[in-house]
């Protein structure tokens, strides 16, 4: 089962993955804890060409085509012989990233960005998506507050970027209902870490 983790900066998608890596631990599943960019280490060093604060010209559709390399490679290297081999795979970011960013946040067109990582991945989806849905000037206010938490190229963008960030997001549940379970962010995280518990509790169960 591959289970990707996607939502606005700052809506506590790092601890909330940690909680679901020791959840299914102890539930004795083999899982891989990933994130996008990166995951390995040529995707790595795509990912700080990406992330670079220096980087201010950086083309937007040359970014989209480097988030696509970087995941192509990542799913070649780690992702798919992971799953060959029976584990959970769980994964900070992915597809739908690319397609609220660059594709409407960005402008660029959440088609458009559909097709060029069509090629990259092949037509692979995730199983399970969870979006952890928060208002963008909460999760601002939250990443402010989180001293631990280095400060990015997309994180400097003004306000209305992550407000379309959000809302293609929320479009992006409706159109793949299927796979999305929307998490409200806003919550105490022992809240949002259960709620994310019971929906993957569920997936385990129907499988
Ligand atoms: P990261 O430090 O992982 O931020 P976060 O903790 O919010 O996940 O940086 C990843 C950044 O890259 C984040 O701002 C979202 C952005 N991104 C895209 O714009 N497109 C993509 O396809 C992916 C995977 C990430």
């Amino acid at each position: 089962m591959f289970i990707t983790f996607e939502g606005p900066e700052g809506s506590g998608k790092t601890s909330v993955i940690k909680n679901v890596y020791d959840y299914l631990t102890k539930r004795g599943y083999e899982i891989i804890l990933t994130r996008e960019p990166g995951g390995t280490p040529i995707a790595e060093e795509i990912r700080n060409v990406i992330l670079d604060k220096k980087n201010t010209n950086l083309d937007a559709r040359a970014e989209a085509l480097l988030y696509a390399a970087s995941r192509r490679q990542h799913l070649v290297e780690k992702v798919w012989p992971a799953l060959k081999e029976g584990k959970i795979v769980l994964c900070d970011r992915f597809l739908d990233s690319s397609l609220a960013y660059q594709g409407g946040a960005r402008g660029i067109g959440v088609e458009e960005i559909l097709n060029v990582n069509l090629f990259a991945t092949e037509g692979f989806y995730p199983d399970l998506t969870f979006l952890l849905d928060i208002e963008p000037s909460l999760g601002l206010k939250r990443i402010a507050l989180n001293k631990n938490r280095e400060v990015n190229r997309l994180d400097l963008e003004k306000i209305e970027f992550h407000n379309k960030v959000r809302q293609t997001f929320l479009d992006l549940a409706k159109k793949y209902e299927d796979r999305y379970v929307i998490i409200d962010a806003s919550k105490p995280l022992t809240e949002v870490n259960k709620s994310v518990e019971e929906a993957i509790a569920r997936r385990l169960k129907e499988k």
